[in-house]
């Protein structure tokens, strides 16, 4: 399928999503959020891809944003119906495989939100990490308000969502906003080395993996360890583990098949 404003590269396992709108330092327009969501779900149901890549077009951006020109004419009804189903964040959030956030530059507003909604975040040291929209009268929509504090300590994510400032990633990796930085030339391939880590395990046991530690955000403890009980007791359902545990008594590697 041809994408307008973004790109799909399909590496092996590993696919690449670029956001493109690189003289709009990749602001999300409404056209841009709903070509995301359709790769993400042709993305789901390709078996070939293991792991996804959310990354930005050009040298600057990974997202500045959403599209603030779309804000202007929109009501707040017309907001309202925008969260009806499907939702770009939600989307993200809910993705089966796992999902790297790669930035490589500007990560603001809803960039910042997106990657929020990622399983990890790996950044140039480039990248400039935020959430402005307290400067222009409004507040984060697209989870900012829930998912950062998750992530960082509460004081900073209501310094970051009340100030609007802009933090540095090497900030952002000391507040644990994000999980790595690396030379801005050394980003891609060692977001690749990791996405191709992933790849190699069993997808069904990275499924199910997932979705465990993703329960950890939602739960408490107690319903937490009996969800990863319940979820550990099917994974002994699978080849993947009859072949994993076998290989591993015959000193050989595994052939996974994902069932
Ligand atoms: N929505 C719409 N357009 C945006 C945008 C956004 N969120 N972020 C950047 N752009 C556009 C600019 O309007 C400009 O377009 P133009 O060339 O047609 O004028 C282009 O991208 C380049 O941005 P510019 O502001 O000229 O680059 P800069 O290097 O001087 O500044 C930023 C970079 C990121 C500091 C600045 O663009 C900015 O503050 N963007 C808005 C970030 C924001 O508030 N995001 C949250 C939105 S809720």
């Amino acid at each position: 399928m041809a994408y307008e404003t973004i790109l799909l590269e399909r590496r092996g396992p590993v696919a690449i999503l670029r956001f493109n709108r690189p003289d709009k330092l990749n602001a999300m327009n409404s056209k841009m959020k709903d070509e995301i969501i359709s790769a993400l779900d042709d993305l789901e149901a390709d078996d070939a891809i293991r792991v996804a890549v959310l990354t930005g077009a050009g040298d600057k951006a990974f997202v500045a944003g959403a599209d603030i020109n779309e804000f202007k004419d929109r009501s707040s009804i017309e907001q309202w119906d925008l969260y009806q189903e499907p939702f770009l964040y939600g989307a993200v959030d809910r993705f089966k495989k796992p999902v790297i956030a790669m930035i490589n530059g500007y990560c603001l507003g809803g960039g910042c939100e997106l990657a929020l909604a990622c399983d990890m975040r790996i950044a140039s040291e480039r990248a400039q990490i935020g959430q402005p929209e307290i400067n222009i009268g409004i507040i984060p929509g697209g989870g900012g308000t829930q998912r950062l504090p998750r992530v960082v300590p509460l004081g900073k994510a209501m310094e970051l969502i009340l100030t609007g400032d802009r933090i540095s990633a090497a900030e952002a990796h000391r507040i644990g906003l994000l999980d790595e930085v690396t030379a801005h030339d050394q980003l891609e391939a060692r977001t690749m080395e990791i996405a191709n880590r992933i790849a190699d395990k069993s997808p069904v046991a990275v499924r199910l993996a997932k979705q465990a530690v993703k329960a950890s955000t939602r739960m408490g403890l107690d319903a937490g360890l009996r969800y990863e009980q319940s979820l550990f007791a099917l994974v002994f359902a699978t080849h993947d583990k009859e072949e994993g545990v076998r290989a591993f008594l015959e000193k050989r590697p595994p052939r996974w098949t994902g069932t």
